[in-house]
């Protein structure tokens, strides 16, 4: 992708973020929590097929769905705050404002999706759970770092976007989880569009000097993130928070019961497809 075709969508890109700005103060918050309603697509929770899920009553699984939206908009919010932090030190360094420019709505969208998700976890459950990330040291090559960074975001956002997109429709969810789900959908789907270009775009400019070594290096730094990702949506606090007995215990075996395996197979399956098509994964 040549740098003119670059900046048209990074000039395009911004365009749509200055038109369609979505206000945080115009979601409408129920007072408390329905005790009846789903918070999470049944299918999409952590437990989900497994022997204790299929223990479980309907209200205790409607329980579960609570806390799972609140780890899912945890682990949201930790990724988000660190991308804002990473994101905004490398804006207005060089020559390239096109990029800068657009970054700098990337960062306020982001800071926008934080209240969101932060508004529902203070108001429904009083907490944000920890952050469990942790995250490695820049490498001295600043054009290096910014390909891992936004690499790592495109792996992040792709995940997040599998839920997203599903629970925004799923008409069994309390309607204020599912708006929150919509809008975050339609607002990533610029930064997912944003991630593959600049992806691609640097891959580009590096195709001569980053050599076969240097790209093997490139897959297992994402592979080990992929799964340091999956990580995260497995929370021992979040079953305790929902009752569940012999938390630490259930959420020790849950992450490799077949079920969960299979799912985040399938996941990655299906929204990794391009890092494969860029060689930034193995292939499936
Ligand atoms: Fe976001
Ligand atoms: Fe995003």
């Amino acid at each position: 992708m040549s740098q003119i075709d670059f900046d048209q969508l990074l000039a395009k890109l911004s365009a749509v973020s200055e038109e369609e700005f979505i206000d945080p103060g115009r979601l409408e918050w129920p007072a408390e929590v329905d005790p009846d309603a789903w918070y999470f697509t049944p299918e999409l929770i952590s437990l989900y097929g497994s022997d204790i899920w299929e223990s479980m009553d309907e209200a205790q699984r409607k329980r579960l769905s609570l806390t799972e939206a609140v780890n899912f908009f945890s682990l949201n919010i930790h990724g988000e705050k660190h991308l804002i932090s990473e994101i905004s030190r490398r804006l207005y360094t060089g020559e390239e404002s096109e990029l800068s420019r657009y970054l700098l709505h990337f960062v306020d969208e982001e800071t926008r999706h934080m209240m969101y998700f932060s508004g529902f976890c203070r108001r429904y459950a009083e907490k944000i759970y920890p952050d469990r990330t942790m995250h490695g040291e820049d490498s001295g090559d600043a054009e290096l770092d910014m390909f891992l960074l936004f690499a790592r975001i495109n792996v992040f956002e792709e995940i997040v976007d599998h839920y997203n997109r599903i629970m925004a429709k799923d008409k069994r969810l309390a309607p204020v989880v599912r708006e929150i789900n919509r809008i975050h959908h339609v607002e990533e789907l610029r930064h997912l569009n944003f991630g593959r270009n600049f992806l691609k775009h640097c891959l580009d400019r590096h195709i001569d000097d980053w050599d076969d070594a240097r790209r093997q290096e490139l897959r297992n730094h994402l592979s080990s993130y992929l799964q340091f990702v999956w990580k995260q949506y497995y929370n021992p606090e979040a079953y305790q928070d929902a009752g569940i007995d012999e938390a630490f215990e259930v959420w020790r075996v849950v992450a490799n019961a077949p079920r969960a395996v299979q799912h985040r197979n399938e996941v990655n399956q299906k929204r990794l497809s391009y890092l494969r098509k860029l060689h930034l994964l193995e292939a499936a």
